[in-house]
Parts: C-alpha cells; sequence; structure tokens
C-alpha cells in the first residue's frame, strides 16, 4: 500500500515524521534510485526505498519504550557532533526507535521512544494535553515562583498555559527547595524558562511522569518496552496491531 514517504519512514523508525520531512528535504532519501522529494508517496512492497544508502526492507513491529534518561546524552537518534545520544542507551533493543519530543542534554529522567508515527504524534500534540510533571532543585523564592506558574506565563512573547506548581520541599541549610511542576505543553526548554523567568535558578531537573507512566523502578540509564495496556492508556484507546 503506497503511504507518504514521511509517514513510512517514521512507521519504519527511520525518524520522527518531521524529522524524516528534514530527510527528503536534505535529499538523503531515495525510491527506485532517484531522489525523493516531499509529499511522495511509496509502496515499501513494491518499491526500493533507501535512506542514507541503506535499504528500508522489513516494517518492523510497533515497539514503545521509555527510558530512564541520565544528565549528558542529546535527545536525537545521532549526533553530527558526536555527542552521547539517548539511542546509545538502548543496548539489546532490536528496532530502531526515535525519541517522542526531547528532554534537554541536563534534564534527566522519563523519555519515551518508538517507532509509531500516530503515538508520537499523540504525545507531542499540544491539543492531547499530555500532562508532563517535573521535579526541580531550585534556589530563590520558589513560593512565589510557582505562584506565577499557576497563573501562567508570557516569555519572549510566547504564552505559557498555566501549571499545576508546588513547593515539595525546602532544605533549611542550603536554600535548595524542590517544586513540582505539571504542564501538558511541550514548549522548547519549557521548565527552565518557567524558572528563569521567575528568578530561580535551576540545579536539577527531571521528568518524572507522563500520562499515566511514572519512572518507578527503572535506574538511571536503564529502558523497557511498555506494556500494552500502557501504550493504550497513553492513547486513549485500544491500539492497531501487534506491538512488540
Ligand atoms: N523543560 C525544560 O526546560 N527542559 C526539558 O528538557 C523539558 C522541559
Amino acid at each position: 500500500m503506497q503511504e507518504r514517504l514521511q509517514k513510512l519512514l517514521s512507521g519504519f523508525g527511520v525518524a520522527s515524521r518531521r524529522e524524516a520531512e528534514r530527510l527528503i528535504e536534505a535529499g538523503v532519501v531515495k525510491v527506485n534510485g532517484k531522489v525523493a522529494t516531499l509529499g511522495m508517496r511509496a509502496d515499501p512492497e513494491t518499491d526500493r526505498i533507501e535512506v542514507d544508502g541503506r535499504r528500508i526492507e522489513k516494517r518492523p513491529p510497533l515497539t514503545y519504550v521509555m527510558l530512564n534518561k541520565p544528565r549528558g546524552y542529546v535527545t536525537t537518534t545521532e549526533d553530527e557532533r558526536g555527542r552521547r545520544t539517548v539511542t546509545d542507551l538502548l543496548e539489546g533493543l532490536n528496532h530502531r526507535v526515535y525519541p517522542v519530543g526531547r528532554l534537554d542534554m541536563n534534564t534527566e529522567g522519563l523519555l519515551l521512544l518508538t517507532n509509531d508515527g500516530a503515538f508520537a504524534q499523540r504525545l507531542t500534540h499540544p491539543k492531547f494535553e499530555v500532562e508532563k510533571e517535573y521535579r526541580a532543585n531550585v534556589t530563590g523564592d520558589a513560593e512565589a515562583a510557582v505562584k506565577l506558574f499557576r497563573k501562567g506565563m508570557l516569555i519572549d512573547g510566547e504564552t505559557f498555559a498555566p501549571a499545576r506548581a508546588r513547593v515539595l520541599k525546602t532544605d533549611p541549610t542550603t536554600g535548595v527547595s524542590t517544586i513540582s511542576v505539571i504542564i501538558h505543553e511541550g514548549k522548547n526548554r519549557q521548565v527552565r524558562r518557567m524558572c528563569e523567568t521567575a528568578g530561580l535558578e535551576v540545579r536539577r531537573l527531571k521528568r518524572v511522569a507522563e500520562g499515566p507512566l511514572t519512572l518507578t523502578g527503572l535506574a538511571p540509564g536503564k529502558w523497557r518496552l511498555l506494556t500494552e495496556e500502557e501504550v493504550s492508556l497513553l492513547m486513549g484507546k485500544k491500539i492497531r496491531g501487534k506491538i512488540q
């Protein structure tokens, strides 16, 4: 069956749809020996599809991974500057997956990766409002900051929707507070920018939950497959087809 090339490539775990569009625009995707163009459709059963000279052949099973990302890893599948990437941590996984959304290099915690384009779209689209909970260790007036977070913020002309936020504890000796911030958007460096604007210095930032999923039992640097039930919960419906 013919499919749009970027959809097809994300289904084969090559890259997210947006990233696949970039690959097509960069001219590294070929269909039947010819450089592909955006908007093109192809059939993996009958067409010869290549990315960077490598042939894309068998559609892998739908694969959904939860990783506990440590600091110092870039959220991408390949880094042109040779830095360590989150996919370096997926030892033992037999299928290519790509990250759903992004955690900054120095942010740690729950990161999902998949080869299911529809799943990735659903989780990253603001209209689905999947909640993400972050824990931040900060210095500064945390109580005043969480009040600002709850009202919503305008930062560099960009609107940040009201967050659910509270101070969990403050260490009286160091003055470091741990705050919980729950947002449903995925704007670039969102929590760090909210903290900076509210006058907080972020010492550490970790995503601890996404929708119904938490990191419980998963050590930093480790990954596990999601269960079928977890995938259905995130999708808000039964998933199509078999999962790994
Ligand atoms: N907010 C940030 O500031 N950084 C992340 O990595 C995720 C959310």
